[in-house]
């Protein structure tokens, strides 16, 4: 049988709770997950790609099909964390996942995700999107809404990790 394999594409700028929720759900779903962060010149980041793969890969434990693993935890498949430019179904193929999965918060969501699902489809029929639920906790949860309370003091506890928490001191702190 084929190896059942995910991708979970997103910007991750930066990673919070509800991502992370996310990836915890879906990963005994699959036999391998691809956490996939998208590099897009166009859109203004706070942090780098590089600097989103790190934290990703810090938070996830990262481990490869065939090459064990980081963390030599039990959650599940095999999970990595990888960039993309360019259009994610021709990422699909080259990792040669059929599954995209993205997180269904409030129903504002659901236009935009339902549009990017069918042109998904339509520019490649063997692509499905899977949509899951985050835990209600982080149902308000958006990285925009992390940087913007962030830069104006409010408090982060238990929407983000502490990795993030402290990059997110540090681009604040060089102003
Ligand atoms: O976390 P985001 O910003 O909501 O993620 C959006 C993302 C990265 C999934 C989407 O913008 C995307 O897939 N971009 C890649 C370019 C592409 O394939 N565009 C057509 C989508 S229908």
């Amino acid at each position: 049988m084929s190896e059942r394999i995910a991708v979970y594409p997103g910007s991750f700028d930066p990673i919070h709770n509800g991502h992370l929720d996310l990836i915890e759900r879906c990963r005994p779903m699959y036999d391998r997950l691809v956490v996939a962060v998208l590099r897009n010149e166009a859109k203004r980041a706070l942090f780098s790609v590089d600097e989103r793969l790190e934290i990703i890969r810090e938070l996830v434990g990262e481990r490869h099909p065939a090459g064990g693993s980081r963390d030599g935890g039990d959650s599940g498949g095999a999970c990595e964390v990888q960039s993309f430019s360019g259009l994610l179904v021709d990422f699909m193929d080259e990792v040669g996942a059929r599954v995209v999965v993205r997180g269904l918060r409030a129903v504002t969501d659901f236009e935009y995700e339902l549009q990017m699902a069918m042109m998904n489809r339509r520019l490649n029929p063997r692509v499905e999107t899977v949509f899951m639920a985050p835990k209600e906790e982080y149902n308000y949860l958006s990285s925009s809404l992390v940087k913007e309370v962030f830069s104006l003091g409010g408090d982060l506890t238990g929407l983000v990790p502490d990795p993030v928490l402290a990059r997110l001191r540090r681009h604040f702190a060089k102003g």
